[in-house]
């Protein structure tokens, strides 16, 4: 993985917050058309601020290492910041991808958006 900056290969060597949360607040399962892979996101929400995010993720290492990064960058962030949180922003926060890789960072920001719209529709519905 010489490609791969220290922060990814630290992330995909050692994962933070894999797994599903039950009866998360918001969810989301989204698949990158690139390559076919997929990521899973659930949130846990209170007071409009991301208190937990777990994910599962099957997909290449810099798709593993983006879903675990973004997971530890959103908690604590208000939705309305996280649903500003672009691919370019894990890209960078991750010290860069290679270039066949860019599109691997498009699963975390993707997912964790559609988990915030799943958690803002159900507080329509209520
Ligand atoms: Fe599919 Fe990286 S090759 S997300």
């Amino acid at each position: 993985m010489t490609d791969y900056s220290d922060k990814v290969v630290q992330h995909f060597e050692n994962p933070q917050n894999s797994g599903i949360l039950e009866n998360p607040d918001g969810e989301a399962i989204v698949s990158n058309p690139v390559c076919g892979d997929t990521m899973s996101v659930t949130l846990r929400i209170k007071n409009l601020t991301i208190v937990n995010m777990q994910w599962q993720t099957r997909g290449c290492p810099a798709a593993i290492a983006t879903s675990s990064y973004t997971s530890e960058f959103v908690r604590g962030m208000s939705l309305k910041e996280a649903r500003e949180v672009s691919r370019e922003v894990i890209t960078q926060g991750i010290g860069g991808l290679p270039r066949d890789k860019g599109h691997c960072s498009v699963l975390a920001a993707d997912a964790l958006k559609k988990a915030i719209s799943s958690y803002e529709n159900k507080q329509k519905t209520l």
